[in-house]
């Protein structure tokens, strides 16, 4: 049995204070840990595959700030490359040669980008795409997945995943009828409810957009055939097909998910990763339509602080890393330790459970499964999660903090991470 008490009064007194000063005491709803109960811990520091709290408690990270640090956290490539381009200064609002490399570099890995445009989040990317795919189809329908998220936008507020599902927000107060009455949507790895709103709705659907491997409502990897199906029946219907890769882009495979699975989407959202742990996004692909990008053509985005210098160094230099030879193979092969290890350990201790993992990220449902779809995810015994989640967090085990999570591995993580994990994992659910 492992000491199970940690001490966390500094952290307690921190995000006593935040409530005062923030909504709920956080900059972002998920960090709150409404969905597991008890009280956030507040970071001091982070490095490698670790974190340090304010009580100076180590945790193994699975979190990595929500996928970018993949390399592992403050990796010091990253760190010496940003104090040069710090030297330089902090923002330019003007061009610079670093968006050119990193364009370079997006634009040589992801099938489907041919140009590529930098923004300042996920969100951003998002919110910019749909944009782009009504303009280039003259058309305002469009169809997303049930517990796919695309950032906070409003007209993506409909069955939105993660941070929504997990404070039980059907959708948000504040979002206006018309902002949401053309989003149409489906359950994922569904080919055939997606067959129906083309029919029903002909000639007036822009698009198709979607996680190609969901992460949003916990791990769950697209059936054989699905991602294939929307190619083909977007094609038919001369609409777009837009693939969110913020999540799974450059984790998945060096390509994103287009490259590991084939299918080349017509644009494609990207973020976390290419920023390295700086606030990035970006959104790319056919040139035609990318064209239409003012000012380069009349749909309108800007940004004052977009390829922002420290965000595109930090992201070229993680790149960089990334294309080392083996990397991908010792993402998968630590993952796969751990995805399987937890799975062995959740089912020889008793408990319902099922879950997978693809190249650098995985996820456990508490659910016997299986899982292909949100409503199928969300059958899972999310007190139990709750319980499980405290119990990992006081062996120094960090996850993210709700059933409807991914999680992520980096580069940094070690046999020895695995095996600890594994072992605390072990020591908790046998209590449970
Ligand atoms: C698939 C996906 N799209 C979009 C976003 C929004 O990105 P951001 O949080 O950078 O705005 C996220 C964030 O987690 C995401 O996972």
């Amino acid at each position: 049995m492992v000491n199970t008490t940690i001490k966390t009064t500094k952290s307690q007194e921190i995000f006593a204070a935040a409530q005062n000063l923030m909504p709920g005491g956080v900059s972002s709803p998920v960090r709150a840990f409404k969905s597991v109960g008890g009280q956030p811990i507040v970071f001091d520091r982070v490095n490698g595959a670790y974190i340090w709290d304010v009580d100076g408690n180590k945790y193994i990270d699975y979190v990595g700030t929500w996928g970018p640090a993949i390399c592992g956290h403050a990796h010091p490539e990253v760190i010496s490359a940003l104090h040069a381009a710090l030297e330089k200064g902090t923002s330019f609002g003007a061009p610079s040669v670093l968006e050119n490399v990193l364009a370079e570099m997006v634009i040589d890995a992801v099938p489907s980008i041919e140009i590529v445009r930098f923004v300042n989040s996920g969100t951003e990317a998002c919110m910019a795409v749909l944009r782009l795919m009504r303009a280039f189809t003259n058309r305002e329908k469009i169809i997303k997945f049930e517990g796919c998220y695309h950032g906070h936008a409003d007209m993506f507020l409909v069955k939105a995943g993660s941070g929504v599902a997990t404070l039980g927000l059907p959708d948000s107060p504040g979002v206006p009828k018309s902002a949401t009455s053309s989003t149409l949507t489906a359950p994922y790895n569904d080919l055939e409810a997606v067959k129906a709103l083309f029919e029903e709705n002909r000639d007036q659907i822009a698009g198709v957009i979607l996680e190609p491997v969901v992460g949003n409502a916990g791990f769950i990897p697209p059936d054989a055939g699905f991602l294939e199906g929307l190619r083909e029946l977007t094609h038919e219907h001369g609409a777009l097909l837009v693939f969110d890769e913020v999540m799974t882009g450059f984790r998945i495979a060096y390509g994103g998910a287009q490259e590991k699975f084939g299918i080349t989407p017509d644009l494609t959202t990207m973020g976390k990763v290419i920023g390295g742990g700086l606030p990035v996004g970006a959104y790319g692909g056919r040139r035609d339509i990318m064209s239409m990008i003012a000012p380069a053509g009349p749909v309108y985005q800007a940004g004052t602080l977009s390829g922002n210098p420290l965000a595109m160094t930090a992201g070229i230099k993680t790149l960089e890393l990334l294309q080392k030879p083996g990397t991908y193979e010792q993402l998968e092969r630590i993952t796969k330790k751990l995805a399987d290890g937890l799975l062995k350990v959740a089912q020889e201790t008793g408990h319902a459970a099922c879950g997978s993992h693809i190249s650098a990220m995985f996820g456990l449902f508490f659910t016997s499964g299986p899982v292909h779809n949100y409503e199928d995810a969300k059958k899972s015994d999310t007190t139990k999660f709750g319980r499980f989640h405290r119990g990992m967090l006081e062996r120094g085990i960090y996850l993210a903090p709700s059933q409807f999570e991914a999680g992520f591995t980096s580069l940094a993580h070690t046999d020895e991470d695995i095996e600890q994990t594994l072992a605390a994992a072990k020591d908790v659910l046998s209590s449970l």
